[in-house]
């Protein structure tokens, strides 16, 4: 079974790993990195607790996955349960009051309101724009804040959002895949790395989103290479017990299995443990979205047996115009269509426009010709194999 991709000589993919995991090593952040965003997100939630005593902060993203490259952006949600299920509304001022909260701080602060949920974006002041004169820190009253506490680190940037959603359950979801096989997070960082050397990660100038490339790349794993490398935990039945908090959230099916015992056990995994490189798996993700996988009819859709179905069956055909929470409006797009493993009526890859997707295939193929080219073993007379 599965869908075949053939290379007709066996090809040596040691060189394909070595890189690979050079390149992972190089944007994994460091231990002391991961330190400092701790204590930064204990920081941040302090200030909030102080605004609005009782309320929350609540990270999800990269942060949670075990995603993030270095220098990453922290992505946190402002919880607290007086607001947490109403649709967030500017009157409650929240935002703006912890806007000033920062502002006052030195950060640089950026309160986004026409996006689908208003964001508030963060950045820590860095060293020269606290010296600078005229600096509202150097003045008097605008800087007590900032000169009574400990420096922050410089230049990191934290969003933070207003309204809980389904991305903090779909982090811990990715979290617990990769628990699954180091392989998993390996790939992962190598596919970002890629898509951002090659500019193919800018959803909003018309290509994918790193959590769009992780859908891509958990896909692979789960449904297409053979044996799987990683098992469908969304197909594995709850057990009775089971509470309505882990089976259900906003209308949406979010259960997947969690018993992380039985996932290292390898029993989830019946047809045994598949073995290859991770320069053999890139390669064959890269062949597989260019040979196989059709951009056309196809979407991914990895909770299912298969992981594919029919864009037509999804009813993901045309593009049509949506009313935002905010009434702004947006553009569905299903010209690349990934479906959120939870909210199933969410096109992730809807900020891939025609030009994008052509350019993600192109460099789809390009990576693929180059990894076969490094990976081809020389025959006796020391011409690669297959002239
Ligand atoms: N997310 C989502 N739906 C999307 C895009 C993002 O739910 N269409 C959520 C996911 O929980 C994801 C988080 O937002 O983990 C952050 O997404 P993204 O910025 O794409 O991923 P990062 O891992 O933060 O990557 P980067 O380092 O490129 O910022
Ligand atoms: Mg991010």
């Amino acid at each position: 079974s599965g869908r075949n991709y053939r290379n007709f000589w066996p090809l040596d993919y040691d060189v394909m790993s070595d890189y690979a995991k050079s390149v992972v090593d190089s944007v994994s952040p460091t231990t002391e990195e991961i330190a400092m965003k701790d204590d930064m997100l204990r920081r941040i939630s302090e200030i909030c607790d102080k605004l609005v005593p009782g309320s929350r902060i609540i990270p999800f993203g990269s942060l949670v996955s075990g995603f993030a490259t270095k220098g990453a952006d922290m992505d946190v949600i402002f919880a607290h349960d007086a607001i947490d299920p109403q649709p967030f509304s500017l009157e409650s001022n929240i935002p703006v009051r912890l806007a000033s909260e920062f502002l006052k701080r030195g950060f640089e602060v950026d309160l986004l309101i026409k996006t689908r949920v208003p964001i508030l974006k963060l950045k820590t002041p860095s060293k020269e724009s606290l010296s600078r004169p005229g600096s509202p820190l150097t003045e008097n009253g605008l800087g007590e804040a900032a000169n009574q506490e400990e420096p922050w680190p410089e230049n990191v940037s934290c969003d933070i959002g207003f309204k809980a959603h389904l991305g903090i359950t779909n982090s811990h979801f990715f979290r617990t895949y990769s628990h699954c096989d180091p392989r998993f997070r390996e790939m992962v960082l190598f596919i970002k790395q890629w898509s951002k050397n090659r500019d193919l990660n800018s959803p909003y100038f018309g290509t994918l989103s790193s959590y769009g490339y992780v859908l891509m790349v958990a896909h692979f794993l789960i449904n297409i290479v053979q044996p799987p490398v990683l098992p469908n935990l969304q197909l594995i039945p709850p057990p009775a017990d089971t509470p309505a908090s882990e089976l259900s959230q906003e209308g949406y099916n979010i259960w997947y299995f969690k018993d992380l015992s039985k996932i290292a056990s390898g029993e989830l995994l019946p047809q045994g443990k598949n073995e290859m490189s991770l320069g053999q798996l890139i390669h064959e993700f890269f062949q597989y979205y260019t040979t196989n996988f059709n951009f056309v009819s196809e979407c991914v859709t990895i909770r299912t047996p298969g992981g594919v179905m029919y864009k037509q069956q999804k009813g993901w055909t045309s593009a049509r115009e949506r009313v935002g929470e905010m009434n702004n409006t947006y553009q569905d797009r299903y010209l690349l269509a990934l479906e959120d493993p939870f909210e199933i009526s969410h096109n992730v890859g809807r900020t891939c426009g025609g030009g994008g997707v052509r350019r993600i295939r192109g460099e789809m193929q390009r990576a693929a010709a180059i990894i076969r080219k490094i990976s081809t073993p020389l025959t006796n007379d020391g011409a690669p194999h297959g002239g």
